[in-house]
């Protein structure tokens, strides 16, 4: 599902930000993606959207080799990724409601669909009675439940969450990585970025160690859905 063959990411002013990365997540792993502030975490995401090129090396994401993936084919590659970013990245003047009917809207989805998909998401990550406030009117946490019935709406193979525990409080997070697990057993491989050591044990997932970017560890999976 996700592959990654010895790729190098140097940006601009020759700042290392990976370093011969190698690994693969199969279809319907769990995975934390572990590392400290810098170790090229949110540089890994980036290059699975194709908003970055690796200077060297290849990706593979649900069969798209991006090395070779033509320019209009990249919507397509975004939709098979549901992606939670670290700052949320909701638009501020959009109820929780807009800010996921808005991003069926852009992809030309039907309204009937959109106006039967967008409570049913609200509802699976717990905002049903939210669905009218605006980002600045919710907590963090409700704020990334928002960002994450975003990225579920296009019934994504992978979901991708950049440090969801960024900005909440230990408890939240718990409950955030708790409906990732929950989607995860619907099918869903679920990719957590963080630096939180702490949540990486508490769920016993395969764990991949970057350190200065490059894979430090990679253990077997102990617990969760992967075969
Ligand atoms: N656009 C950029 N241009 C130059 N250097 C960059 C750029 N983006 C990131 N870097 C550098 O690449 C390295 C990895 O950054 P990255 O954002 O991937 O780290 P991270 O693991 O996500 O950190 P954090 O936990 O703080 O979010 C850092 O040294 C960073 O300063
Ligand atoms: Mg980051």
């Amino acid at each position: 599902m996700i592959e990654f063959r010895n790729v190098t990411k140097e940006y601009p002013g020759g700042v290392l930000a990976l370093d011969e990365v190698d690994f693969t997540i199969d279809k319907g792993e769990f995975v934390f993606i572990l590392g400290h502030s810098g170790a090229g975490k949110s540089t890994l995401l980036k290059l699975m959207l194709k908003e970055e090129d690796p200077t060297d090396g290849v990706i593979t994401i649900a069969d798209y080799n991006l090395n070779k993936i033509r320019r209009r084919k990249i919507p397509y590659l975004r939709r098979e990724l549901g992606v939670v970013f670290q700052d949320f990245r909701l638009i501020p003047t959009m109820t929780a409601y807009e800010n996921v009917a808005f991003a069926m809207r852009v992809t030309n989805v039907a309204a009937r669909e959109i106006r039967r998909r967008v409570p049913y998401i609200l509802k699976i990550v717990g905002l049903e009675d939210k669905s009218m406030a605006y980002p600045e009117q919710l907590s963090g946490g409700e704020q990334q439940r928002v960002a994450l019935a975003r990225a579920l709406v296009h019934n994504p193979k992978i979901i991708l969450a950049d440090e969801p525990t960024g900005n909440i409080d230990p408890k939240l997070s718990i409950e955030i990585v708790e409906l990732l697990k929950e989607i995860n057993r619907l099918g869903t491989t679920v990719v957590i970025v963080t630096h939180d050591i702490g949540l990486a044990n508490r769920f016993k997932a395969r764990t991949i160690i970057l350190k200065d970017g490059r894979v430090v560890r990679d253990t077997k999976a102990k617990g969760g859905s992967a075969t």
